[in-house]
């Protein structure tokens, strides 16, 4: 036998390495009493050893000095304890680990259970004890109710399906599952079910988990890489017998953990010694490199089985156990599982007997057939043999069944190997537990920790030992630490109940957001028929029929053709700021200098006076900052409200729309009242030449750029488009050749009730609560002034029905426009992680988990996605127009466009461009930001007049 360097003991440490059980002095002691080594000579016989036999006495220093191999010294459980606590701390960091480290897996396990869990649950449990699976009917009362004693049932899985194609397991699992349900007197219909599923796997959701590796006695094909709620769904469908719901999936770790009855505090570690052993814990998530998530716990399952760092763990490995895992199912994996875990204790007593008795000093040398066979012996054999009381007994009667017969002193050298192997391995178990507890202790920062360690499997179960064993050692390892250990209810079962329970209330809620988003999901018919009808209504408008488009025309007759020169005023108003500007068009292009002024909320909706008043007083300012008072510079001013207008320099304000409501200027001419103020001043003098709205502004400032521009488009705190029509089709301005730009103002379309059908609840409220109900309807579901509105009502829909913020209404998201629209731009920002749209939301004043925060997220971009295809759809039937106007196959066209929303929203320019080539295949259609805003337009388009009228006087 080869040997493993070992180091000397002190005689106090030699004392804990193989404590017996039930008062058995340690062996060594018992060996002084050994007198010395006589040597007697055996007849051969089949399965015995040939060699010189030792005697009883020689047998037993034999027997110890094998099992000196089994020893490990304080001094090399706390290596391991350290060597596993740096696996652990490296793997959550994200560092790529080997093969043989931890994999820390989280388990979208967010919080130890409240008491609160409610309902029926099906339990399925696959993989923590051996060969077996297990079905529960798990009923939870909540805090009130009593603890109901759950149904199960156990099924024996057959080795072939064992190692067998994947499907054939879950096949098997889909057919107890059936067979435990038809005793019962359930419905067959809307079963929901938690799936206990014990090896190590990745999991992407609660009900979302792939497996990485088999472990244990398990090796079925087809199964690793792949989801295995999926297989189950899929088996229990085959099976067809019952629709059962696959709501969680848990690690037997998290199960146990989980339904541990809280004590004074929860209980915040699962720990499991069955066949295979593992430990779950709930981990600061901030620490968990893989969730980029900042607050709060997450549960990790530690999968401490695969930790087998040669240099601490080599030195205690022995030769059995590198025979053991020779023959394995899985050689070279789960090193640290193999010393701890219940398939394999058995085995190793096994491999120590059968080699004792080839050596001569067990069964007087003889072997037996049993005795080399593999999986003979077993964890309930070893745990009975060591025994102090009964033990004797049982090992007579368990190695006779084998076909050995025993020497005198067989039965307690038997005993004592089996005592080594089990005591071992709760050592080695308590030196990974006390890693688990250094790791809480750092991240929790705290020198004491108080904590609960909740214990689940059948070596925990069947034999008391094994805790005291553990308790002394974690004591021993980290005596700061006050733990205490508090057995799992049913198996785990009642856990994964909890954890189902938690999963069903998510999916519920999720069901619930889906159907209030449903109605903001248009598909390719309906964007198709708000093409048309936008068709329609431009149409009639132009023909002067009812229509909610109003079709107004601009006379703004051409683009600018580059001749344009001189200084110009322009003034910007209606969008987010009001600006005054001088645009200088020279020869070598067009230099603006601006200045963006404040229209408070009171003047924008006071008198007409006042606000006009107000305008001159900055345009005032603006000269005298500038030295042009005294000039009289031609004005040109983006008037960004439906107008209709009689000439360049006439408009007459049809109504106000956004958030303006000035009195006493609806009905009025816009420049008018312009001029009025500016003689109310006296001081200024100013030649306003043109007023435009900012569709054409910004159209005429792209196609300074680009003569393709033909399309002004605004998405900003409303929307409007204007284009270029042909002059013929225009029934309000007479001529028949040439062109005209049509201000559509498309803001109102849909106000004949022609949207109703998409119009939702939200937009409802949003219309009631606006200055101008019944107005604006497109724009009420496009622009930035609403769409934080319209979220704002979603989220207090939701947060009604409970999916959202626990149910619980804040007065602060029941404030008007606290959700304004450039939040969705930030939170919809594909750089932003789902803890900063938490933060966002949270310094909006509302409370929030990571789970409200990603539902946020979606009605985010539910509402923006709407707004964009019906944008553009509008912008659609807008090029289809000019294209079927020209006679044309395929029409090359620009937009230019300008706004806030267009412009600073991650997606909405993309969604727009993507339902126009959608709806417009025959268009290509290139859109073109706005660099200057549409006061430079304003400038062109005057600009554009004063040459034309220079050239009249010529
Ligand atoms: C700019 C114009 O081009 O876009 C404004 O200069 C216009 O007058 C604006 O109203 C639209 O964007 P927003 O987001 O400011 O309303
Ligand atoms: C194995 C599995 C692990 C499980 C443990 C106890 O180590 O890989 O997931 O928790 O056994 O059953
Ligand atoms: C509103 C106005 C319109 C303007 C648009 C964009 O819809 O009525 O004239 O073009 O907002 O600012």
């Amino acid at each position: 036998m080869p040997h493993t360097e070992r180091e000397e003991l002190t005689p106090e440490e030699s004392d804990q390495l193989l404590l017996l059980p039930g008062g058995h002095p340690p062996l060594w002691n018992h060996m002084d009493s050994i007198g010395s080594v006589r040597l007697r000579q055996r007849e051969g016989a089949p399965g015995c050893s040939q060699e010189g036999l030792p005697c009883p006495s020689d047998s037993s220093e034999l027997v110890l000095e094998c099992l000196q191999q089994f020893k490990v010294t304080e001094t090399q459980l706390r290596q391991i304890q350290a060597s596993l606590l740096g696996s652990m701390e490296q793997a959550l960091g994200g560092q790529a680990s080997p093969a043989s480290a931890v994999q820390m897996l989280p388990t979208y396990v967010g919080s130890t259970p409240h008491g609160t869990e409610q309902g029926d649950f099906v339990v399925l449990e696959l993989g923590a004890t051996g060969a077996s699976l297990r079905v529960l009917w798990v009923t939870l009362l909540g805090i009130e109710g009593h603890r109901m004693e759950p149904r199960s049932q156990e099924f024996v899985i057959p080795p072939e399906v064992m190692l067998g194609p994947g499907q054939q397991l879950f096949d098997f699992a889909a057919h107890c599952l059936s067979e435990f349900l038809d005793a019962l007197p359930v419905d067959k219909e809307g079963l929901q079910l938690g799936f206990s599923f014990s090896f190590p796997c990745h999991q992407t959701g609660l009900d979302r988990s792939t497996l990485i590796s088999w472990t244990k006695g398990f090796r079925c094909s087809g199964v690793e890489g792949h989801d295995v709620v999926q297989l189950l769904r899929d088996a229990i469908k085959r099976q067809g017998a019952y629709s059962i719901d696959v709501v969680a999936v848990v690690n037997d770790t998290v199960g146990t953990m989980m339904g541990c009855e809280p004590g004074v505090g929860p209980c915040e570690v699962g720990l499991v010694v069955d066949t295979g052993t593992n430990a779950c814990y709930m981990e600061e998530a901030r620490h968990v490199a893989v969730l980029d998530e900042d607050r709060g716990r997450v549960c990790i399952s530690v999968e401490w089985g695969s930790f087998s760092d040669d240099g601490v763990l080599g030195p205690v490995l022995t030769t059995f156990d590198h025979a053991l895992d020779r023959e394995s199912l899985n050689p070279g994996a789960q090193r640290f599982e193999k010393m701890i875990g219940g398939l394999y204790l058995g085995e190793l007593v096994r491999l120590v007997l059968a080699h004792l008795a080839q050596r001569g000093v067990l069964f007087g040398g003889c072997t037996s057939p049993a005795l080399l066979s593999r999986g003979s012996i077993l964890l309930e054999h070893v745990a009975e043999m060591k025994d102090p009381l009964a033990g004797a007994a049982r090992v007579h009667a368990i190695l006779r069944d084998m076909g050995l017969s025993m020497g005198a002193s067989d039965a307690e050298l038997v005993q004592y190997v089996c005592a080594a192997v089990f005591t071992r391995a709760a050592r080695l178990c308590a030196a990974a537990l006390a890693a688990v507890l250094a790791r809480l202790q750092h991240s929790r920062e705290q020198q004491v920790l108080q904590i609960a360690v909740a214990t689940g499997g059948r070596v925990f179960e069947r034999y008391p030992s094994f805790l005291s064993i553990l308790q002394e050692t974690v004591m021993l390892l980290a005596p700061e630490c006050d733990v205490s250990f508090i057995p799992s209810v049913d198996g785990g079962g009642r856990g994964v109940a909890m954890v189902t329970a938690v999963a069903a209330r998510l999916a519920a809620h999720r069901r619930l957001l889906e159907e209030t988003l449903a109605p903001f999901r248009l598909d390719h018919e309906q964007l198709a028929a708000v093409r048309a009808q936008m068709r329609e209504a431009m149409v009639k408008g132009l023909q002067g029929e009812a229509s909610s488009l109003r079709m107004l025309p601009t006379y703004v007759r051409a683009t600018p053709d580059g001749t344009e020169r001189g200084d110009f005023l322009a003034l910007d108003l209606g969008g987010t700021n009001f600006r005054v500007l001088l645009v200088r068009v020279t020869a070598g292009g067009v230099k603006i200098t601006s200045q963006v002024y404040s229209i408070p909320e009171y003047v924008a909706q006071g008198s007409g006076q006042q606000l006009f008043d107000h305008i001159v007083d900055c345009i005032v300012d603006f000269q005298q900052k500038q030295g042009l008072s005294g000039q009289s510079l031609p004005l040109g001013f983006t008037f960004s409200f439906p107008c209709r207008q009689l000439g360049l320099d006439q408009g007459i304000l049809l109504n106000w729309t956004k958030g303006f409501n000035a009195s006493d200027c609806e009905g009025q001419d816009i420049v008018c009242l312009l001029r009025e103020a500016i003689g109310r001043r006296q001081a200024v003098e100013l030649n306003v030449v043109a007023i435009v709205n900012d569709t054409v502004g910004t159209m005429m400032s792209c196609g300074y750029e680009d003569p393709r521009c033909e399309v002004g488009l605004i998405v900003g705190t409303g929307t409007n488009a204007c284009y270029m029509e042909e002059l013929q089709n225009v029934a309000a301005v007479p001529g028949d050749s040439g062109h005209m730009c049509i201000n559509m103002e498309w803001g109102a379309f849909g106000d004949d009730g022609s949207l109703d059908s998409l119009r939702t609840c939200f937009d409802a409220n949003v219309d009631q609560a606006s200055i101008n109900p019944g107005k604006q309807s497109f724009e009420k579901m496009i622009s930035g002034m609403y769409l934080g509105e319209i979220v704002r009502h979603i989220l207090l829909h939701l947060t009604s029905l409970g999916v959202l913020f626990r149910g619980q209404q804040t007065q602060r998201l029941q404030t008007r426009d606290i959700f304004k629209t450039k939040f969705l731009s930030e939170i919809e920002s594909d750089s932003l992680a789902l803890r900063q749209v938490r933060t966002i939301l949270e310094d909006l004043g509302l409370s929030l988990t990571s789970d409200d925060a990603l539902m946020v997220l979606e009605v985010c971009q539910a509402v923006s996605q709407r707004a964009a295809q019906l944008c553009g759809a509008g912008v659609a039937a807008v090029v289809e127009k000019i294209r079927e106007n020209r006679g044309l196959e395929e029409l090359t066209v620009s937009v230019g466009v300008d706004g806030t929303l267009y412009k600073l929203h991650p997606h909405f320019s993309s969604l727009v461009a993507a339902t126009v080539r959608e709806l417009a295949p025959r268009c290509v259609v290139t859109f073109l930001q706005s660099e200057d805003g549409s006061g430079k337009g304003a400038a062109l388009v005057t600009a554009v007049a004063c040459r034309l009228a220079q050239m009249a006087h010529v």
